[in-house]
């Protein structure tokens, strides 16, 4: 094969393939993510990474978000939520670098959360839920958090 022709075969495979081969777990993730489908995938949140990939794994990554570099990671093609987020108290605890709560530690880094994992989380922060949730309701910890609170700027929806 003459080597423009393995060249081009080279740069034509999505870099979602050439990931995979050493990161099976995330790439199972990202495909079973409404990401895949519109073509989201490890380049778009790591970069192309070519030389990581050529020193196999010996050189970072082009990428890797640092907690405080995941909102505006996130928030470069979710400007909506980004908005409601940076206007919260979660968002404010991780400006003064307390818990961090930033997207992926509610959506994860690549398979998709269902809604009722990602609640059933809040409790781990949030264990004496305060009275004036209960108070709305007498079965508070089988309602969605949603419910009633935005998840994003956590004022009251
Ligand atoms: C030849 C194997 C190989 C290929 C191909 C490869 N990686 Fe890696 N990668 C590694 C190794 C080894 C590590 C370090 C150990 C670990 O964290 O699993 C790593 C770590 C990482 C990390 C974590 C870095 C950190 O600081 O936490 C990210 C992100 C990553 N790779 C992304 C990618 C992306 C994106 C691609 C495709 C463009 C890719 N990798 C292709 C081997 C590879
Ligand atoms: C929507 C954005 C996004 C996409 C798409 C994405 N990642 Fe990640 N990835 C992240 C974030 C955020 C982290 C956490 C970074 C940190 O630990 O600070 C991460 C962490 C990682 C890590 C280290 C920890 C872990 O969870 O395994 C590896 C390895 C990795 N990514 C590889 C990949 C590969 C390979 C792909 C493509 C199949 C991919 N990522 C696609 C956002 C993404
Ligand atoms: C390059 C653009 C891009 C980036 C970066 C990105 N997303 Fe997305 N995201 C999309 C697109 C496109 C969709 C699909 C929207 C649709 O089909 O309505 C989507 C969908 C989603 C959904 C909805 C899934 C569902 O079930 O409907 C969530 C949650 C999400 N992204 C979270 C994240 C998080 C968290 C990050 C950062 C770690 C991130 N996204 C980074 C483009 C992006
Ligand atoms: C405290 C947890 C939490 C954090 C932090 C968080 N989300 Fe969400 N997000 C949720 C929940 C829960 C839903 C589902 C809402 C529903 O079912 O009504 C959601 C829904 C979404 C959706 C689907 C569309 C929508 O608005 O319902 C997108 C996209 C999204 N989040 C992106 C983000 C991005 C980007 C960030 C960071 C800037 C972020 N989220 C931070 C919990 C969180
Ligand atoms: C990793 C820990 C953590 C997780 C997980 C978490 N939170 Fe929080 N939450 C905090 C912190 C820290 C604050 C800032 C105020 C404080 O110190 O109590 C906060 C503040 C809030 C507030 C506002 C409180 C006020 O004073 O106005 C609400 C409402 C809230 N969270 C709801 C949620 C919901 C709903 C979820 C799940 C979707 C969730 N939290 C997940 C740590 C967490
Ligand atoms: C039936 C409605 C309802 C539901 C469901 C609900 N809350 Fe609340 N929550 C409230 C009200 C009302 C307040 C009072 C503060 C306000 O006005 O926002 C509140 C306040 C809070 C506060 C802040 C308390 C403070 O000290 O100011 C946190 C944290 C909180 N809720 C977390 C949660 C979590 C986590 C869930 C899900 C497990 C949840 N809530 C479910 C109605 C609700």
């Amino acid at each position: 094969m003459s080597l423009l022709l393995l060249l081009l075969l080279t740069q034509q495979t999505p870099v979602h393939t050439l990931c995979q081969q050493c990161h099976t777990e995330a790439a199972a993730g990202v495909e079973s993510h409404p990401h895949f489908a519109k073509s989201v995938s490890c380049d778009a949140c790591h970069g192309a990474s070519e030389k990581h990939r050529a020193a196999s794994g010996h050189v970072a990554p082009d990428r890797v978000a640092v907690r405080e570099q995941v909102p505006p990671l996130c928030g470069a093609c979710h400007p909506t939520q980004r908005k409601a987020y940076d206007s919260s108290p979660h968002a404010a605890a991780l400006r003064a670098g307390s818990k961090p709560v930033h997207c992926a530690s509610c959506h994860g880094n690549h398979a998709p959360r269902p809604t009722r994992a990602i609640e059933s989380s809040c409790q781990k922060c949030h264990n004496a839920l305060p009275a004036a949730c209960a108070a709305n309701s007498p079965r508070v910890a089988k309602v969605r958090c949603a419910g009633c609170h935005n998840p994003h700027s956590l004022s009251r929806n």
